[in-house]
């Protein structure tokens, strides 16, 4: 939403340019005494082609759940996956951050948690009080920045269900301990 501050910045901002570009017609019509012609330019016809058809609309959840994939997840497959991660995270024991905290024991971890890392204050705010648990990992991992307004993870997601799920069984599995899988 728009805040009446926001929308003032924007309303002055564009008040602000057509005035400027009031003065600059202004100026130039008086330096040069050009006038404008009686039939300018041409008119473009748009061709209205809203009629049926358009793009369907996507109904029910926008990511699919992963819990009842845990158990069979792939874990190689996972492996494989987080090769997408590795540029700004480590996954192994006493790993550092790096661009992104790191994330070795990171299922069911409290959020926002690693030692010594500058998390965005969207990531903060979202996870006061919350874990990582799967549900919370299937929606942030699916689109980071549709899941957590803010946050500074500059990465698109993994979209596909199959992936997300071996992806988090390869999380689970990087812990002393690892987590229960649902319904355990
Ligand atoms: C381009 C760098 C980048 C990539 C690629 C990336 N991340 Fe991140 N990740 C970050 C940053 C930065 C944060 C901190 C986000 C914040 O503070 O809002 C983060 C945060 C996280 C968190 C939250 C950790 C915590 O301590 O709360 C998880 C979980 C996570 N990333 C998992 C992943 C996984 C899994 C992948 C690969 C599929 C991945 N990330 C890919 C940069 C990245």
């Amino acid at each position: 939403m728009m805040d009446s501050f926001e929308f003032n910045k924007i309303a002055m901002a564009v008040l602000g340019t057509l005035f400027f570009i009031l003065s600059v017609s202004f100026m130039s019509d008086a330096l040069f005494h050009s006038s404008v012609p009686q039939n300018a330019g041409y008119v473009i016809e748009a061709e209205d082609d809203h009629g049926g058809g358009g793009e369907a609309v996507a109904s029910g959840p926008k990511y699919e759940p992963i819990a009842d994939l845990l158990a069979t997840a792939d874990l190689a497959a996972g492996e494989r996956v987080a090769k997408k991660c590795a540029a700004c995270h480590t996954f192994d024991k006493g790993g550092k951050n790096k661009v992104g905290p790191a994330l070795f024991g990171i299922v069911n971890k409290p959020m926002a948690n690693a030692d010594g890392f500058s998390y965005s204050a969207a990531l903060r705010d979202y996870g006061a009080g919350k874990q990582w648990t799967y549900d919370e990992l299937n929606g942030f991992l699916w689109k980071p920045k549709s899941y957590i307004k803010g946050t500074s993870m500059g990465f698109a997601g993994v979209k596909k269900v199959a992936d997300r799920a071996n992806l988090v069984g390869y999380l689970r599995s990087l812990a002393d301990t690892p987590a229960p899988l649902p319904g355990e």
